[in-house]
């Protein structure tokens, strides 16, 4: 009989988190496990009233309520095509998927288009808030028909995080590959955040002199203030962290970053796009260099500057605006992203909710998101965050900071690429010339490229060549 409100695909850790979660506000879920081991250990090892295990597809598709809403959360890639074709033949027009994994927003499109040529509704849904998120309420970001939107959102604005006005950390995004989208560029953005504050670890501990433990409560304490997230939370705790077998956890841990690759496929896009994201993908280099071959020899034959450190409270507050700052250009530069995807794909985002849907749940969360809702609410129109007058305020009077802080490195070799992308981008925005005149004369000499002048209109050539012969 059709008694279930929701069917989950796939066990693993954010599957089976997420049907308690669903589990725990009333709706009846059914699991199903592409093998069968994942949904007998956890119908067996976590049983909860409203949960049941399926081992059949077919069993598992006829348990569910119509229109049928299935979940998945499985590996990205090829399972999801692979699932989709195994339920086609055994769904019914209307029914919908739900990907809640982190697939690319480019396969959420097709697959979007595919299933509707099925009869079927597809939607690409970002959840951001690891394990703990999903058990406890995460971000989500549902991609898909609109008009289809109502079955599925009083299930996930359920069990969505709640900010702290009690709104669901859960909105409509638009349509196709929009909420994959979102998903990525979010992120793009957590390893922008990720980078400055592991540059703010390095600053302090060794441009400033700080240890460890020093820096765990000056983390403390910035979480009390403008900087509280949650990230600059858990960095606190790990800073104090001591390592049973003597010393502290943090320094045991090899120096050397993973990635699955979503901040390297939004690098990707705003390259497609043509939008200026070096912050984060400076984030992501900076990932990828910490794996190079050569460091260790590098370290060996390369010589370090000398340099003394500057252990001091002014020190702490010029990095602690400077982090600041970075953040805000760090969000300035995953909103222009999202503007210029919301025309390219016609997708109509709503940036100001965007923002409030990450305000809790989310590894970004943080009290700055509010800002960023309230800029938008003020001029949805918004050019670029920078220019929102709380955040011009903000960057204004921090700016001296980061300049400083950045001299500072650069003297003792600390380094620190994703500040210094921070204050290159707002250089080059505020910059009377950026010295593109010169790229369109070179473009132009070599290539009769052609270059638009200051003083009329039109587009002008110039007769290079003839002066450079005489
Ligand atoms: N972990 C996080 O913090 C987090 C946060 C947000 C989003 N996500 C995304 O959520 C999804 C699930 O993440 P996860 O960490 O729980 O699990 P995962 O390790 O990414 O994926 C494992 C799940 O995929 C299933 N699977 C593998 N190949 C399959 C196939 N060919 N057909 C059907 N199912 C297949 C596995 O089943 P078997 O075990 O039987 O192989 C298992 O249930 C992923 O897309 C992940 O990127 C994860």
């Amino acid at each position: 009989m059709a008694t279930q409100d929701i069917g989950v695909v796939g066990m693993a850790v954010m599957g089976s988190n997420l049907a308690l979660n669903m589990a725990d506000h009333g709706f009846k879920v059914s699991v199903y496990n592409y093998t069968p081991d994942l949904t007998e250990k956890f119908v067996k090892e976590r049983p909860h009233e409203n949960i049941t295990g399926y081992y059949d597809l077919k069993e598992f598709v006829s348990s569910l309520k119509r229109p049928r809403k299935i979940m998945f959360m499985i590996m990205a890639g090829k399972p999801v095509d692979s699932m989709i074709d195994q339920l086609i033949p055994i769904l019914e027009a209307g029914d919908i998927i739900i990907d809640g994994g982190n697939s690319y927003f480019g396969d959420t499109r097709r697959r979007y288009d595919y299933c509707k040529d099925h009869g079927l509704h597809f939607y690409g849904m970002g959840i951001s808030g690891g394990e703990t998120g999903a058990r406890r309420g995460p971000s989500i970001m549902p991609g898909g028909n609109a008009a289809t939107y109502a079955e599925i959102q009083p299930i996930y604005e359920a069990i969505a995080a709640k900010a702290g006005d009690g709104k669901p950390c859960c909105t409509y995004i638009g349509s196709d590959g929009a909420g994959h989208y979102v998903k990525m560029v979010h992120n793009g953005i957590e390893y922008a955040d990720m980078q400055l504050i592991a540059e703010t670890y390095l600053l302090l501990k060794y441009t400033g002199g700080y240890t460890n433990a020093e820096i765990s409560q000056i983390f403390h304490a910035w979480n009390q203030g403008e900087l509280r997230s949650y990230l600059i939370g858990i960095a606190a705790d790990i800073f104090a962290e001591d390592d049973p077998a003597g010393g502290q956890v943090l320094d045991k841990i090899a120096d050397a970053a993973g990635q699955k690759g979503t901040g390297r496929w939004t690098s990707i896009e705003a390259m497609r796009q043509g939008v200026d994201i070096s912050l984060i993908t400076a984030a992501c280099n900076a990932r990828v260099s910490s794996n190079a071959a050569g460091r260790k020899k590098a370290q060996a034959v390369i010589t370090a500057p000398a340099g003394q450190a500057l252990h001091n409270p002014e020190f702490v507050e010029a990095v602690r605006q400077s982090l600041y700052l970075g953040k805000i250009v760090a969000y300035a530069q995953g909103f222009s992203l999202y503007r210029s995807a919301s025309d390219t794909y016609d997708w109509h985002l709503d940036y100001g909710k965007i923002a409030s849907i990450f305000r809790a749940g989310c590894i970004i969360q943080a009290e700055f998101l509010n800002k960023i809702t309230e800029a938008y609410e003020a001029d949805p129109a918004l050019e670029n965050l920078i220019f929102a007058p709380f955040f011009l305020e903000k960057i204004n009077a921090n700016q001296a900071s980061l300049r400083r802080i950045i001299s500072l490195a650069v003297q003792v070799g600390t380094p620190i690429p994703a500040f210094s992308n921070a204050l290159a981008y707002l250089d080059a925005y505020r910059s009377e010339c950026v010295g593109a005149n010169l790229i369109q004369a070179l473009r132009d000499y070599f290539g009769a490229h052609t270059f638009k002048r200051v003083d009329e209109d039109g587009t002008f050539h110039h007769n290079w060549h003839e002066h450079y012969e005489k």
